[in-house]
């Protein structure tokens, strides 16, 4: 593949082709600064250069499993590959921390203006009952006072900012990782990437987006789920922090944050 051109990023060219509205980026800015022409020039050698099917960005995701959940109430959507909450943190710094703030948590220097104000996206008790699907429909049309974004970031990137901020709240702590490798990964495999054991269930599947934190952890103590009796209350919760990890990679500095002293 050839390396992009300068001032011709990978980003969201086409997006920005196909919406008609300019992407917010500024190296894309840069590279519709040149006029017209010269637009229209870069657009087709960008596409060319790239070569069909790599939009977006230059690492390939892995794919999640499709779900044969049918249910999904309308207008919500499910992820097609694993996303990259790192990814997002450059345009979460630019477009959202005006108004939740540089932590999210609903304290920009915009938040005083609005009413209902910015949802805390730290708040744990909040986040552990809003599926990713909610949160990515929500941002993508708006909610309240909050704009629409879906014009100005495509899909992937949409669910790359919803589990940014899903993850402000539920991202793993330290330990997290531990509990999931002794209680979990005998049937569900070590992590993203890898086969489960025995050909188990794979937890890198896109339906589980459209359950909450909650409602994943009930299902855990319920229903088909073998059971997973005696195992206390919380290295449950902070295995299935972890199992959420097949489904994105968090940001280190989220993490970090969550481990504190
Ligand atoms: C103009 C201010 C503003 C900006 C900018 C903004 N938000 Fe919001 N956001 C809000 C408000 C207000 C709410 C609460 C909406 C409500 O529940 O009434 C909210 C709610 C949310 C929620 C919770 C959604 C839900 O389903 O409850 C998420 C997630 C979110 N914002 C993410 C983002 C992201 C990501 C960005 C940047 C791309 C962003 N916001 C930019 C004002 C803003
Ligand atoms: C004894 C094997 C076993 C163990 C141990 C186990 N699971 Fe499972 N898990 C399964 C099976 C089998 C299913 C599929 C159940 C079904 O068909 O509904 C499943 C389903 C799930 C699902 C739903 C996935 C989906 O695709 O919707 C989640 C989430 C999950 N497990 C998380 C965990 C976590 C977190 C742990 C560790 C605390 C764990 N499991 C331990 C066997 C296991």
């Amino acid at each position: 593949m050839k390396p992009p051109l300068p001032g011709c990023p990978r980003g969201r060219v086409r997006q920005g082709r196909s919406s008609g509205v300019p992407p917010r980026d500024g190296r894309v800015a840069a590279c519709l600064r040149f006029g017209l022409f010269t637009q229209v020039l870069l657009l087709t050698a960008c596409s060319i250069g790239l070569g069909p099917g790599a939009a977006s960005t230059a690492a390939p995701r892995p794919i999640l499993l499709p779900s044969a959940d049918s249910g999904l109430p309308s207008g919500l959507r499910l992820p097609l590959e694993r996303a990259d909450a790192a990814a997002a943190e450059r345009s979460f710094a630019r477009d959202c921390v005006p108004c939740h703030g540089p932590t999210g948590r609903g304290d920009g220097p915009r938040a005083p203006l609005l009413r209902p104000g910015p949802a805390d996206l730290q708040d744990e008790g909040r986040q552990r009952g809003l599926a990713l699907s909610w949160q990515h429909r929500s941002i993508a049309e708006g909610k309240g006072a909050m704009p629409a974004w879906g014009l100005q970031y495509d899909e992937r990137r949409i669910w790359d900012l919803a589990f940014l901020t899903w993850s402000m709240a539920l991202g793993p702590r330290s330990g997290d990782q531990e509990a999931y490798a002794s209680h979990c990964a005998g049937c569900h495999g070590a992590g993203p990437g890898t086969e489960a054991l025995g050909g188990g269930h794979r937890l890198d599947r896109a339906g589980r987006a459209a359950r909450s934190f909650d409602e994943e952890l009930a299902l855990l103590r319920q229903g088909a789920h073998p059971r997973l009796g005696g195992t206390a209350e919380a290295t449950l919760e902070a295995a299935l922090r972890w199992s959420w990890t097949w489904l994105y990679s968090p940001a280190p500095a989220a993490t970090a944050a969550q481990e504190g002293p």
